[in-house]
């Protein structure tokens, strides 16, 4: 099918729109960071899900994973200085002006990812994925109040 030069056109402007996000030129560059290092937290997290969902469990590899993001928890924290809610920031200002209601989230993210790392190591697959869908419901309620 052969589309009109226009049509392309406008397609690629609105890809064009769609990638200018406001650039992060603060020195250091902290809301890159933390935003990168969500996205490994994600990258690490998903094969886990994927392989419960698709009963593939293997808990060899389930540790391995499961160690892998653990080591990756610590990620993204250090970023969230006093000054650095500016775009291009998904964060809502709550992580700021609710300080105490973000660090308990965190907590709770931090504690859902040692009982994973411990439910691998047993090898069982029920607790895993009892502990995974934990992991997941901490990431779900941080985000709830704290990312747009
Ligand atoms: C204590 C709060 C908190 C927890 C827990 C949390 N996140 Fe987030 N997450 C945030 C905030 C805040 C942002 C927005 C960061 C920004 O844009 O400055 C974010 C952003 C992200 C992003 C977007 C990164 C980008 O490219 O902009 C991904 C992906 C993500 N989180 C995945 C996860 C996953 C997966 C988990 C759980 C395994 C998780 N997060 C747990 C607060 C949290």
């Amino acid at each position: 099918m052969r589309y009109p030069t226009i049509l392309i056109a406008a397609l690629i402007s609105l890809t064009l729109t769609a990638c200018s996000e406001p650039q992060d030129t603060r020195p250091g560059q902290p809301v890159d960071h933390r935003r990168a290092a969500f996205k490994k937290i994600l990258l690490a997290f998903e094969p886990m899900g994927i392989q419960l969902r698709e009963k593939q469990y293997k808990a060899d590899r389930f540790i391995v994973q499961a160690k892998e993001l653990a080591k990756l928890k610590d990620g993204p924290w250090q970023y969230f200085g006093t000054d650095t809610n500016y775009p291009p920031t998904h964060a809502t200002a709550k992580v700021w002006s609710e300080a105490d209601h973000f660090e308990a989230d965190r907590q709770a993210f931090l504690q859902a990812i040692d009982r994973l790392v411990l439910a691998a190591e047993s090898g069982e697959e029920k607790q895993v994925a009892t502990a995974y869908e934990a992991v997941h419901d901490s990431c779900r309620k941080c985000h709830k109040t704290f990312k747009q």
